[in-house]
C-alpha cells in the first residue's frame, strides 16, 4: 500500500484537525504526517489569541492534545517554514503539504495619524497579554483614556483586558510580566467605536455580556444610538444573536452608573476618520457620526466629533503572511485556493500544495470552523493522488537529520509535554492552573529535557 508522507505547516487548530481527519479518513493508503510549527508550543491562536480569562475555550487544547498524543503525527516545533525548511525541502521529502499558518498581524487601517506613538494593533496587544515569545515583554500601559476601534470579538477582548482589574486575572494563566503591566495601568476610560449600529455588530452575545460582569466597571451607552431604523428592527426580530445583544444593551441602559472606578463606553454609528496627535503621540480620535442607510449599512452624516485618548487600538481584523514560494493574495491576506487546493497565478491548481484554516479562508470564524475547513481540504488531498509530488527521499529519518544538519534547535511532542508540565509546575505553588513561559530560550530549555537524538 502507498504511504502518503504529508507535511503540515502550522500547529494551530486547523493543522491539528487536518492531521486528525486525515488519520481517521478512509484508508486507501497509509499516512505518515509531520507537523511543523515555528513556536516551541503548539495550538496557535488557542494559546496565543484566546483571552486568558476564557479558560473554557482554552480547554480546547485538551482535544487538540489528544490528537497529538495519538502518536500518529510527529511534531517539529521551533521550525519556521521559509527559514529553517523550504518548499524545495518539502518536495524532496513529502508527497504533499498543507499550509495552516493562520494570521498573525493586524489588518491595516488607513486613516491619518494611525502611525502615531500610542496607536497599536490589537494583535500586538493580544500577543503581549497572551505571552507570545516573539513580541516585547513590556507594554506601554500609561494611558488613562483609551480608544478601541472595531465591533468584533477581538475588540471586546481588548477592551475587557484593558478595563479589567489585574487582580481579577490572577486565577488565569497570564504571565507575571503581564500581571505587573496591567496592575500598574492608570486606565479609567475605555471607548469602543463601531462604525455601524448595535444591530450590525460582529461580536457575539456571550462576549458582550461578559463586559457587564466586570467588577468596578460601568457600562456607558448613548441614547442616540438606540433610535433604531427599520433594518435594525428587522434584524432584532429575526436574528436571535442580535436579539440577545439588544437585550443586554437595553439592560445596561437602565443600570445606574457613576460609582465605578473605570468606565467602558460603547459608541455606535462612529466611523473613525483620524487619530489626533501632538508631539508625535496620540491625543485623541476624530470620528464621523454615521446613520443607517436603510439596508443594514451606514452612510456618513458629515458631523465630526472628537474624544480625547492617549492610546488607541485598532481591532479591525487580522491579516495572513506571505510564505516563500507559495502563492499569496495580497488583498485578502490568504493563500489563493479552491476549497483548499492552492491556485497559482495561472488560475490552475498547484500540485501537492493545500491550505486550511484562516490562511485558506481569511481571519474570520471560530475554532470549530477550522474543522470543517480541514475536512474539505483533506478530501481534495485524498482524491488528488495523481498530482502528489514524487519525493526523492520520503524516509522519516530524513527530516530530523536535515534539521539537525542545519543547526535547527527543533522540539518534539515529548518536548512540548515537558514544557507543558513545567508551566503547570510553575502555577502549582501559587494555586494557579499554569503560568505561561514567555521567553523562547526558556521554552526551549524546558522542552529539551528529553529531546531524542536526531536522525
Ligand atoms: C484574539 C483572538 C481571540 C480568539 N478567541 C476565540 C475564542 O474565544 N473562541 C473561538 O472559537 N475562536 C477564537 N478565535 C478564533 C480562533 O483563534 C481561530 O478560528 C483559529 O485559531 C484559526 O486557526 P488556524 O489554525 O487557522 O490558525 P492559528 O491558530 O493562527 O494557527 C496557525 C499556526 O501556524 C504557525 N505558523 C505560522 N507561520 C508559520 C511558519 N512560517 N512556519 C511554521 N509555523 C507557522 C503559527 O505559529 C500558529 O501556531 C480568536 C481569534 C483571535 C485573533
Ligand atoms: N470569544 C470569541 O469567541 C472570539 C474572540 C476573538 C475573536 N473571535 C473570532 O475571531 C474572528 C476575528 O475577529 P475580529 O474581531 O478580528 O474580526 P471581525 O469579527 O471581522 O470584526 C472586525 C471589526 O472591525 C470593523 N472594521 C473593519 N474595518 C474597519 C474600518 N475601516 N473602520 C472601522 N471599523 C472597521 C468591522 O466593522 P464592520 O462590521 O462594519 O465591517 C468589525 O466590527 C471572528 O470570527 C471572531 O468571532 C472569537
Amino acid at each position: 500500500m502507498t504511504t502518503l508522507r504529508l507535511a503540515i505547516v502550522g500547529a494551530g487548530p486547523a493543522g491539528i484537525y487536518a492531521a486528525d481527519i486525515l488519520r481517521k479518513a478512509e484508508r486507501r493508503f497509509d499516512v505518515s504526517i509531520d507537523l511543523f510549527e515555528r513556536l516551541p508550543a503548539p495550538y496557535g491562536l488557542v494559546r496565543y489569541g484566546v483571552a486568558p480569562d476564557h479558560p473554557r475555550i482554552k480547554g480546547i487544547v485538551n482535544a487538540l492534545r489528544d490528537v497529538l498524543d495519538a502518536h500518529t503525527v510527529r511534531l517539529f516545533g521551533n521550525v519556521d517554514f521559509g527559514t529553517d525548511i523550504t518548499l524545495d525541502d518539502l518536495k524532496r521529502h513529502y508527497h504533499a503539504v498543507i499550509f495552516s499558518t493562520g494570521s498573525f498581524f493586524d489588518a491595516p487601517l488607513a486613516i491619518p495619524g494611525i502611525d502615531l506613538a500610542g496607536s497599536h494593533g490589537a494583535a500586538e496587544f493580544v500577543n503581549w497579554y497572551d505571552g507570545h515569545p516573539d513580541v516585547p515583554r513590556e507594554w506601554p500601559l500609561d494611558a488613562a483614556s483609551v480608544a478601541v476601534i472595531g465591533n468584533g470579538n477581538v475588540a471586546l477582548d481588548v477592551a475587557r483586558m484593558l478595563s479589567k482589574h489585574a487582580d481579577d486575572l490572577l486565577p488565569t494563566e497570564i504571565p507575571d510580566n503581564v500581571y505587573r503591566g496591567l496592575a500598574a495601568s492608570p486606565v479609567t476610560d475605555v471607548h469602543v467605536f463601531g462604525r455601524r449600529g448595535p444591530a450590525q455588530v460582529k461580536f457575539s452575545p456571550l462576549e458582550l455580556r461578559e463586559l457587564g460582569e466586570m467588577r468596578d466597571v460601568d457600562m456607558i451607552l448613548d441614547d442616540e444610538d438606540f433610535d433604531y431604523d427599520e433594518a435594525s428592527k428587522t434584524a432584532i426580530a429575526t436574528n436571535k444573536q442580535i436579539l440577545v445583544i439588544d437585550r443586554v444593551l437595553q439592560q445596561w441602559r437602565q443600570r445606574p452608573v457613576g460609582q465605578a472606578g473605570r468606565r467602558l463606553h460603547l459608541h455606535f454609528y462612529a466611523a473613525p476618520t483620524e487619530v489626533l496627535g501632538e508631539g508625535g503621540r496620540v491625543t485623541g480620535i476624530r470620528y464621523e457620526r454615521t446613520e443607517p442607510d436603510g439596508a443594514g449599512g451606514v452612510r456618513g452624516t458629515g458631523e465630526f466629533r472628537e474624544v480625547g485618548v492617549q492610546a488607541l487600538y485598532r481591532a479591525v481584523g487580522y491579516f495572513g503572511s506571505v510564505l516563500p514560494g507559495v502563492p499569496f493574495d495580497e488583498k485578502r491576506g490568504v493563500i489563493p485556493n479552491r476549497e483548499g487546493q492552492v491556485i497559482g497565478d495561472d488560475d490552475q491548481k498547484v500540485p501537492g500544495v493545500y491550505a486550511t484554516g484562516w490562511i485558506k479562508r481569511g481571519p474570520v470564524g471560530l475554532i470549530g470552523h477550522t474543522k470543517s475547513d480541514a475536512m474539505e481540504t483533506v478530501s481534495h488531498l485524498i482524491n488528488d493522488q495523481a498530482s502528489w509530488w514524487s519525493p526523492a527521499d520520503p524516509s522519516e529519518q530524513a527530516i530530523p537529520a536535515l534539521l539537525a544538519a542545519r543547526g535547527v534547535e527543533f522540539t518534539t511532542l515529548d518536548g512540548w509535554h515537558n514544557l507543558d508540565a513545567y508551566e503547570i509546575g510553575l502555577g502549582e505553588p501559587r494555586g494557579r492552573a499554569r503560568v505561561k513561559v514567555v521567553e523562547r530560550d526558556e521554552m526551549l530549555r524546558a522542552s529539551q529535557r528529553s529531546r531524542p537524538a536526531a536522525g
